[in-house]
């Protein structure tokens, strides 16, 4: 039986479900819950709303079938092998994310990559509209998915649409460097509210609209004239910071399980019982710092400010992006570099570094925060870096220490951690110095002011922040008529009937 699709009040759409289906090498299929910081936030906010989400199932070929899970609608949409090289390997992770992130390695520009992230930018406005409601709110999240709202826009303009970047905007003088840019802020400017990590990033998008497109603004706002420059199609568009969070009562109460705070110890005791042990967990991203880090940490080591078994260092790079380039010759950079240390400064049974290339569970994660003395946040750019606010929510014991990077979104919330500069290198030796020597009051009283912060605006509040603001935008989207209310009283009975059909459906599937 063909279910017809069900529709929503609620239609978020990111570059990936919350879940990737993995089929192994016996051709069994399995779902496994997605890589990354939108993932893991997103997930808490969403649990219990009736909403869906619409997303690649992150496998070539066709889109399995949508499901329910944990309460959630979900819409995958395919992706060839093609797409894959072209839409989010190229343009988007080879393009954008190196544009957006101060050019750390540089960018690459192709016109097919371009083509084809148009192309399947399309596909998710064409699921997104069937999958909402009439006057549905439709939130796109991040730069794979830029020309989404335009698009939707034109499709459905009963729908008010929210896009928020979990990256940095960079300024108007790299964007610019991109040949698609103006085609990329007038697919950004078909939503109602354009929501950033930090002020900086909005205000990098204004300028980019004045400049580029030369469009008027005012405080948060620009004025939008589609092209054709028909007054009567003006609307005004907002963009401000509403910088993300995480769960912090469920990191919380998880840290505090007796399995978690046993595993933590376990740890220690696997890693030799250190007196200090210096932790980093990073996606395996140039972004992040890794060698900048690696570097502070092996100049330590030969200037005996520090040495093993009494301090130790714990990085765990989870795989990422592995056919990119850029992230195939950073993986062996850092593993070489590791290498080394450990040849120079290890001793049988106490290396220097514990270096793990894999992903963990979020349970093993917790248990990792708590068991160690001082966390490394150290990237090179950053739109957030929620491992820093994860860190400090699983630490209830006031324990720990947080060196963060001013350039990481976190820095302007987290004032208390212990600040540094990557790239200065004899400063960032000095930060750790000062993390691991600080006298436990200080140390508690930091933790307990971070604590405060990520506790009073954690995600369920940014998520709040975010549909207020959309709610309350200046631009008034198109109202139904008279005959489209009588058409949604139709559509709503026969969509009831249809989530019902999908349940059971999904039931009889076994599908999650
Ligand atoms: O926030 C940046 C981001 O690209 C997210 O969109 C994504 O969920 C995460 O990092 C991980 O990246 P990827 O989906 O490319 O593995």
């Amino acid at each position: 039986m063909t279910v017809a699709t069900p529709t929503f009040d609620l239609v978020v759409a990111a570059n990936r479900l919350p879940l990737d289906r993995v089929v192994d090498d016996s051709g069994e299929s399995s779902w496994r819950r997605s890589p990354g910081g939108l993932v893991t936030a997103m997930e808490s906010v969403m649990q219990g709303r009736d909403a869906a989400w619409v997303g690649w199932a992150g496998e070539p070929g066709p889109a399995p079938e949508p499901f329910s899970d944990s309460g959630m609608y979900l819409q995958p949409v395919c992706l060839s092998p093609t797409e894959i090289q072209e839409y989010y390997e190229g343009f988007s992770n080879d393009t954008l994310w190196p544009i957006f992130h101060d050019v750390i390695v540089p960018a690459t520009f192709h016109r097919n990559w371009w083509n084809t992230y148009r192309t399947v930018n399309h596909r998710f406005a064409q699921a997104i509209a069937q999958t909402a409601a009439p006057g549905a709110t439709v939130w796109v999240h991040d730069y794979q998915l830029q020309l989404v709202p335009a698009m939707v826009r034109a499709m459905r303009p009963d729908v008010r649409i929210g896009w928020f970047n979990h990256i940095p905007f960079p300024p108007v003088e790299l964007f610019a460097q991109l040949p698609w840019r103006r085609a990329l802020l007038e697919g950004l400017l078909g939503a109602d509210f354009l929501g950033f990590q930090r002020t900086a990033d909005a205000e990098n998008f204004l300028r980019a609209c004045r400049r580029l497109l030369g469009m008027a603004t005012k405080a948060d706002t620009v004025t939008f004239t589609p092209p054709g420059d028909d007054p009567s199609a003006r609307r005004t568009v907002r963009a401000s910071a509403i910088p993300i969070s995480v769960d912090f009562r469920a990191l919380d109460e998880l840290a505090r399980t007796p399995v978690v705070i046993a595993r933590a110890a376990q740890i220690r005791a696997s890693l030799g019982d250190p007196k200090i042990l210096l932790l980093g967990i990073d996606r395996l991203d140039y972004t992040k710092g890794i060698r900048h880090r690696l570097k502070a940490y092996e100049e330590l080591l030969g200037d005996k400010a520090i040495a093993p078994p009494d301090v130790t260092l714990m990085q765990v790079a989870t795989p990422s992006r592995e056919r990119v380039d850029a992230y195939r010759h950073l993986r062996e950079e850092v593993e070489r570099t590791v290498g080394s240390i450990n040849g120079e400064y290890s001793d049988i049974g106490s290396p220097a570094v514990f270096y793990l290339y894999q992903t963990y569970p979020r349970d093993e994660m917790a248990a990792m925060f708590l068991a160690a003395d001082v966390m490394l946040v150290t990237p090179l750019r950053d739109g957030m870096n929620l491992i820093a606010k994860e860190y400090v929510a699983c630490r209830h014991d006031l324990g720990g220490a947080l060196v963060l990077s001013e350039f990481a979104g976190a820095w302007h919330e987290l004032h208390q951690a212990f600040i540094c500069n990557p790239h200065d290198v004899e400063g960032l030796k000095q930060t750790i110095m000062r993390a691991i020597t600080a006298p436990q009051d200080e140390r508690r009283r930091r933790m307990k002011a971070l604590r405060k912060r990520v506790s009073d605006h954690d995600v369920q509040r940014w998520a709040t922040r975010y549909l207020d603001a959309l709610a309350s935008a200046p631009a008034r989207p198109h109202r139904p008529t008279r005959a489209s209310d009588e058409e949604r009283r139709g559509a709503e009975r026969a969509n009831r009937s249809n989530r019902r059909a999908l349940d059971k459906a999904s039931e009889r599937t076994g599908q999650r």
